[in-house]
């Protein structure tokens, strides 16, 4: 006796191209992506950074004219993380309105008022020991922390950013720093925040190129324990709570469980961050022609987006805007 045949064949949707275009559940958009950068001080400067093949760290002249190219391309969302010219331990260079940051963020919305322009809040990459709060005898000081990152909130907001992102991981900040914009009447500028922030082993490359590995210990004592989702939800709606716009899970691969689970929590969007390990690996293993890069790269931020995220920061922006580029 021969097997019945099958009547209901799900095949038929993929049989073309077009056919597989009209029926397809999850588009991947240039809107989505935000394209993060290094800055450093001085001029004419472009660095490799080694561990991240492809991404420089900028002086504000040349990083212009990589803004110009990304903006050609169709990216309009840029964050910024500075390499400033000094360290100490209350991290005062990062709310130095001469710094990096502040100067990118302020020529940037010169040159390019419809880019919008994220800058990171945080401490590490302006501590001596490189953590992300003030520290005493090996604590972290949360509530002395959330003081000096309002005062870095406020000088991103003064120099023009439009959206300052959180990612010290200090309990009460998000409340702190809205309260701070508000006094000084920048009630339209946003907060994303780095709500749900893992310790990760995928953030390696990123401390090679931003400097800001710490000297001592680790951040288990502030970013969160990889196995744990509840508290992920914890976490995503006390920042709702005080107030954040846009609530963002990082890194993004290992976790779209989380990604998942906070986009059906929250009713704000939900960011993630495609982190520089993730990005690393690939580019290695494309180095090596282990993998298609541009197929893993859309297969990785399809993922991201089916999950559930509305916005992906990622280092492959530049790639897929050229990419599209060539598929259109
Ligand atoms: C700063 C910060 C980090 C990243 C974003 N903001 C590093 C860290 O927490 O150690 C990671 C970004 C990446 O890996 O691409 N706190």
């Amino acid at each position: 006796m021969s097997n019945p045949k099958p009547v209901k064949r799900p095949r038929r949707l993929r049989t073309t191209e077009t056919m597989r275009s009209l029926v397809r559940e999850t588009k991947l958009d240039l809107n989505d992506l935000v394209n993060p950068f290094f800055v450093v001080n001085g001029e004419g400067v472009t660095e490799k950074i080694d561990s991240m093949p492809g991404v420089f760290r900028y002086s504000v002249d040349k990083l212009l004219a990589e803004i110009k190219i990304i903006y050609d391309l169709g990216i309009k969302a840029v964050l910024l993380f500075g390499i400033p010219a000094y360290k100490d331990a209350g991290g005062s260079s990062a709310y130095d309105s001469n710094e990096a940051v502040q100067r990118a963020a302020a020529a940037i919305k010169d040159r390019f008022p419809e880019i919008f322009v994220v800058t990171d809040v945080c401490l590490c990459e302006y501590t001596d020991h490189g953590h992300c709060g003030l520290v005493d005898e090996g604590r972290i000081l949360n509530d002395q922390t959330v003081e000096i990152l309002t005062r870095v909130a406020l000088s991103h907001a003064r120099a023009g950013a439009d959206a300052v992102a959180p990612s010290d991981m200090m309990d009460g900040r998000v409340a702190a720093i809205r309260s701070a914009l508000d006094r000084e009447g920048y009630v339209e500028k946003a907060i994303i925040s780095y709500a749900v922030k893992y310790a990760s082993a995928f953030y390696g490359p990123f401390r090679d190129a931003a400097g800001s590995a710490p000297r001592f210990g680790d951040r288990r004592a502030y970013q969160m324990d990889p196995p744990n989702i509840r508290e992920a939800l914890k976490e995503a709606l006390l920042d709702v709570e005080e107030a954040a716009d846009i609530i963002m899970v990082k890194p993004a691969l290992a976790y779209l469980d989380v990604i998942r689970a906070v986009r059906e929590t929250v009713n704000c969007p939900v960011a993630t961050y495609n982190v520089s390990g993730e990005y690393s690996m690939v580019k290695a293993a494309a180095a090596n022609g282990w993998v298609d890069e541009q197929r893993i790269v859309f297969e990785q931020l399809i993922a991201m987006k089916r999950a559930g995220a509305d916005l992906i920061f990622t280092y492959h922006a530049k790639e897929v805007a050229r990419w599209l580029q060539q598929i259109s």
